[in-house]
Parts: C-alpha cells; structure tokens; sequence
C-alpha cells in the first residue's frame, strides 16, 4: 500500500461515516480516501451497537485502505489502528490513552474512543475480488451537558475530561489519519510483533479479570494476558487454562457489559 495523496471527503451529516466510505471503495475510490462527518444519525460500532454521534462532540471518520496483506492478517489492522489512535492522541494532548482488547480507547479507565474496521469487496468485471478495509473511528472530543446517558454513564469519557487544553477535530484528524498510514506500512513490512510490543505497552486491562462469553454460550472468568502473536485475546482462567479470544466482547469483572 503506498501512501497516496489522501481525498478528504467532509460531510454535515451522514448515517454512518463507514458506509459512505464502503460504498466509495466498491466503487474503486483511491487508498487513503477519507470520509468524515460533523454528525452521524447511525454511526455504527462493534456487535451491532450504536456509536453516538452528535455534531461537535466528537470526531468520526473513516478511511478507505487496500494494504498488501492476506486475508488472515486483516484483523491485525484494528489493533494497528488501536495504537495509531493513542499515539495521535498522545501527540495531540500529552494524555496517555490506553487500549482495551480490541479496539477500545481509554482515559483513566473509561472509554473515549473506538474503532470499526470492515472489509469491503471492489465491484469489478474480473472474477478477482480484491478486498479494501475501512478504518472507522469515533473519538469524543466533549462530555454532553449532564454527561453521558443510560449505560454509557460510569463508563464513558472524552478528552476534555482530561486536559485543559483546547480542543479542535482537525487536528486530531490529520495526526490521526497519518498515524493509522503509518502503523498499517508497519504491518505490511512484517513488523506486527514491533507493532504488539507497543500495543502492549498501552494495555489498560492486562493482569485484569475479565469475563467473556465464548461462541458456544460458556462464561469464562479470568486473568487477561494481553495479545497472542496473532493479536488474538488470551485470558488464563482459575483452573489454569488458556483461552483465545476468537470473537466477541470481553468485559472487566465489576463493569458488566457495554
Ligand atoms: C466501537 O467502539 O464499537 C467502534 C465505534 C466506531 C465508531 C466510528 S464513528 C466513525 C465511523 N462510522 C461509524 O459508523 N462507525 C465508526
């Protein structure tokens, strides 16, 4: 994937940042195209949930690549992503954010920021179907008045929570735009264990407890071991037993679910 000059494609309001950028990408849109919003009215996040975007509290983007990598290899692109987003913010800010498995920012243990990677297929004539990602990312820049509703309450944060300084998207959005560039030329390069190293530096819930719920229904309770060297979750539960966090959430044990 070389880095090519990147199209910004800035809209008021849009459903969903990542939609608009799958639909340009199946349409053969160039690598680096991105699309970001004042607001969105169905931003989209993990397991179906809804990522809350009103206009001028947040920074909600999405970017279209097609990195060299087989297929396998695509779910390392969020945790390359992950850490992207916490060293723009670290640059930014001076905050030092950190990463719950897989892709949840954090400050001070609450979540400010996520990321939604989804694979799109080019519409071609050739029989080849040559796949592209969408890097989504959805950061809060400003608490609502009266704070975060419902369930986010107790769990959500922004960085104005967490710094004086003040706060603009555009900035954030360039840093945060190279930053994801730079990290997936890493993962093309082979340097995904370079690329942990650094993720693990910034793991907000290693040594934690955790709960998680495999595919077939069974709860498992355990010690959070950070990342494999395919990026994939291990929790170590009390009888001593390894388990690889294939799909799904995990939930630190006192917090529940999202
Ligand atoms: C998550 O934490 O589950 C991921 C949230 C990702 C939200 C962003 S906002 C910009 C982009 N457009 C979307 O619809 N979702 C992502």
């Amino acid at each position: 994937m070389a880095v090519v000059p990147r199209e910004i494609i800035r809209l008021q309001k849009t459903e969903s940042t990542n939609s608009v950028a799958l639909e340009l990408g199946e349409r053969g849109a160039i690598a680096g195209t991105v699309v970001v919003a004042q607001a969105q009215t169905g931003g989209r996040g993990r397991l179906k949930r809804y990522w809350l975007s009103p206009r001028g509290m947040g920074l909600y983007f999405s970017i279209i690549l097609r990195p060299e990598l087989a297929p396998e290899h695509l779910p390392k692109v969020t945790l390359a992503a992950g850490l992207a987003l916490c060293k723009a913010v670290e640059a930014e800010y001076s905050l030092p954010p950190e990463i719950k498995w897989p892709n949840d920012l954090l400050l001070d243990g609450r979540k400010f920021g996520g990321i939604l990677t989804e694979t799109g297929f080019l519409h071609s004539m050739a029989t080849e179907r040559k796949p592209f990602v969408v890097i989504g990312a959805g950061i809060n820049l400003f608490t609502p008045e009266g704070g975060f509703q419902n369930n986010l309450q107790g769990r959500a944060t922004s960085i104005a929570d967490h710094t004086d300084r003040t706060i603009s998207a555009e900035p954030l959005l360039m840093a945060g735009i190279s930053a994801i560039e730079q990290e997936v030329l890493r993962l093309e390069k082979g340097d995904f264990q370079e690329i942990l190293e650094e993720w693990m530096e910034r793991d907000g819930v290693k040594d934690k407890v955790l709960t998680w719920v495999t595919p077939q229904g069974k709860k498992v309770t355990g010690v959070s071991l950070g990342p494999d060297a395919d990026g994939l979750l291990r929790i170590r539960d009390g009888a001593g037993n390894i388990h690889t966090v294939i799909s799904g959430d995990v939930n630190l044990v006192g917090k529940g679910p999202e």
